[in-house]
């Protein structure tokens, strides 16, 4: 994983910036005051919800994100999503931008789900997004599930595609500005087994949604999937 956010660290926030409609979705949605932001990258979403008042704590595991979030001034922790039992009681736990799925395998989204029920206070609230995998298999033509929207602006080329290896895990290969390829593995989750998985662990009230302007979660069409669970 290191190797793959290595190279894109330093146009990270050129290529992911955060949209106005992120910034309207966590206004109506977090929950209480204590915030964990899990997989942080550059800390854009921390320094947001920060600004509102919030008291966030920001993990990642990549060092060379975490040092684009220092030199902006934004505090993120280097802590695996796994070690959350590690911290205090949060309000909400936010887990965005695909990050679930960097997990190793469905047991392990499992125990992070598991962890993140107990880290929250009564009432708290878990809010994940993902890519709609379901959408990409659906499509799927051997080996290939598809090409992910270019993002093209004036300060980067970024072209992504999920291919299907043996083991089931999606290989994501991205080529930045037409010369640094790369590729990492993800663990595909689908809608179905997560909402069952999460009605499992205790948590209700689940809402489902396709993007960040809450339309609604549909596995043919959606580019996201985005569910909001409270304890
Ligand atoms: C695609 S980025 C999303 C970053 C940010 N949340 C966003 O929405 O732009 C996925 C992030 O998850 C982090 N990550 C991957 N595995 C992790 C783990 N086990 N624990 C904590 N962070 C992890 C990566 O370093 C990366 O910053």
């Amino acid at each position: 994983m290191s190797q793959f956010y290595n190279s894109i660290a330093e146009k990270y926030d050129a290529i992911f910036p955060l949209s106005p409609a992120h910034k309207v979705f966590f206004d109506a949605e977090v929950y209480g005051k204590t915030v964990l932001d899990v997989g942080a990258g550059t800390g854009n979403l921390t320094a947001y919800l920060r600004a509102q008042g919030y008291d966030v704590t920001a993990i990642d595991l990549s060092k060379a994100l975490i040092a684009q979030a220092t030199a902006k001034d934004i505090e993120v922790q280097e802590l695996n999503m796994l070690a959350i039992d590690t911290l205090p009681m949060l309000d909400t736990i936010i887990n965005i931008g695909n990050t679930l799925p960097h997990l190793d395998n469905k047991d392990e989204v499992q125990t992070f789900l598991k962890k993140a029920y107990n880290q929250l206070t009564q009432g708290g609230k878990l809010i994940l997004q993902m890519v709609n995998f379901e959408k990409y298999f659906a499509q799927k033509e051997g080996n290939f599930l598809g090409n992910l929207p270019l993002i093209e602006n004036e300060k980067v080329k970024f072209e992504r595609s999920y291919h299907l290896n043996r083991e089931g895990k999606v290989v994501f290969k991205t080529v930045l500005d037409e010369t640094i390829a790369n590729e990492e593995l993800l663990q595909p989750i689908l809608s179905e087994e997560l909402t069952l998985w999460l009605s499992q662990i205790g948590f209700k009230d689940l809402k489902l949604y396709g993007n960040f302007k809450k339309e609604p979660f549909n596995p043919e069409t959606s580019m996201a999937l985005i569910v909001i669970a409270q304890k």
